[in-house]
């Protein structure tokens, strides 16, 4: 293990960690996942779920995930080992360390595939290739690329090829760079399109399906999702933001940010929501057709509308910078942890965790291309990469994380740490039993155990 804590860099300003974290958060999830579970968990009242539950579990476990990561400095793996010992607590805390791992490298592996395919529709995009599309072709078009395995490979080797190179060039060069940019970038961009959604004619309708809850539609198996989706949203769990918190300097305040990052990620899932459903209902098609939303009936859309390919593309080209914030955030764990137990250079560790992470990808991009015919217990290898991850990893690893933060640490480091003034306590309750209650309720539910 590395005596020298110290020796990963630090980001250079308070900002600059708050927007790579918000990079970090803000990716696919937002983008892609949130609208097509809004769709088909009934609207409004899921927003209002998915609300209340950054707010009493996501909150709580960011600024615990964060605090640990900045008290141990180092790698996920090796901070819950050294935290751990401080406190005279087992040594079994360190799979919180080796979840978060593990989890981001399986779930870079597929989420590149579908930022490949985001990149394809940019291409198309701006290459006019979807003007004028009927339904039949925006659906076809789609098929065509998950039946394309050589076409899904240019596009995920790309990606990964870029997220590698953002990697080896480091915290300040590389990622704070990237993220500076792009980040706002989006933000603008974002506004744009909802600027443009309330030109269209069904915007009244999209934003009282957003809106206006409908308590009829709130089932168990909605909470649950809304639950599991705060969580995947704020890229909790993981040990990125665990990663991200043991580059941050100690005189900032972890409260405050965490608050700033959570905002701003469900603002962005929110305008992400007023971009598309305005669009989707204008042109009369369902908003429950799942994860194909933004893939196909967007295109459709777009393509019979004024200026439509100019702000398709604006949309795809956010949806790519959503995703490669996200996906450095995703392997950084793996390559630091590289980085401090085997003393490989940032390059060759970012070489390594990333080629292995496409190479892995290749498995999710034949699954779609195989039309799901090699399945395992009902499962093609993406749903159960996805399954094993979301489903499993991530409320494991949130449950260790919000006890560990909860329990283990002591309150004398928690309050100095997290700075939080008389809001301590609630921290304290949402960490030690609404998140972890909560939390295993996502798990048995997801086991088929209730
Ligand atoms: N939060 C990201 C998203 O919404 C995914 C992610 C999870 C990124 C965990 C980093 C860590 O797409």
């Amino acid at each position: 293990m590395s005596e020298s804590p110290q020796h990963h860099g630090q980001w250079s300003s308070r900002i600059a960690f708050i927007i790579a974290a918000s990079g970090s958060a803000i990716g696919l999830g937002n983008i892609w996942k949130f609208p097509y579970l809004l769709g088909e968990n009934g609207g409004g009242a899921f927003v209002l779920v998915y609300i209340a539950c950054v707010i009493g579990i996501g909150l709580p476990i960011m600024m615990a995930e964060t605090m640990i990561g900045r008290r141990g400095q180092r790698s996920p793996v090796n901070t819950m080992a050294a935290l751990a010992k401080e406190a005279n607590a087992p040594a079994f805390w360190q799979i919180a360390g080796w979840l978060g791992i593990v989890a981001g490298f399986l779930i870079l592996s597929y989420y590149s595939v579908i930022a490949g395919w985001s990149m394809a529709y940019l291409f198309k995009m701006v290459g006019g290739f979807m003007d004028k599309v009927g339904p039949e072709e925006a659906q076809q078009i789609f098929l065509d690329l998950k039946a394309a395995p050589d076409v899904q490979l240019v596009w995920h080797s790309l990606f990964m090829a870029l997220t590698t190179a953002i990697l080896m060039k480091g915290l300040t060069e590389g990622i704070e760079r990237v993220t500076r940019l792009m980040i706002p970038a989006l933000f603008l961009m974002l506004l744009a399109l909802d600027v443009y959604a309330a030109t269209t004619p069904g915007f009244w309708e999209g934003m009282t399906f957003l809106f206006k809850p409908d308590f009829s539609k709130i089932t168990p198996d909605s909470v649950l999702i809304a639950m599991g989706q705060a969580f995947f949203s704020l890229g909790l769990g993981m040990g990125s933001i665990m990663i991200y918190g043991a580059y941050l300097p100690k005189d900032v305040s972890i409260g405050r940010s965490s608050v700033i990052i959570s905002i701003a990620d469900s603002a962005v899932a929110l305008m992400a929501g007023i971009a598309i459903f305005p669009v989707v209902f204008s042109n009369h098609l369902p908003p429950s057709m799942g994860p194909g939303l933004i893939f196909e009936s967007l295109p459709l859309a777009f393509s019979h509308m004024p200026l439509g390919s100019v702000f398709g593309s604006v949309f795809f080209l956010l949806v790519f910078f959503a995703a490669i914030t996200s996906a450095i955030a995703l392997i950084e764990p793996a390559i630091a942890h590289l980085t401090e137990n085997f003393a490989f250079t940032r390059q060759k560790a970012s070489l390594i965790a990333c080629g292995a992470c496409w190479f892995l990808g290749l498995g999710t991009l034949w699954s779609f291309y195989d039309g799901g015919e090699w399945q395992w217990h009902g499962k093609t290898f993406f749903e159960l990469i996805d399954f094993v991850t979301a489903d499993v990893m991530l409320p494991l690893g949130g449950i260790l994380i919000a006890a560990f933060g909860g329990w283990v640490i002591k309150e004398k480091v928690s309050k100095e740490e997290l700075d939080l003034g008389e809001y301590h306590r609630y921290w304290q309750i949402g960490t030690r039993f609404i998140a972890p209650v909560a939390v295993a309720l996502i798990l048995l539910k997801a086991l088929g155990l209730f």
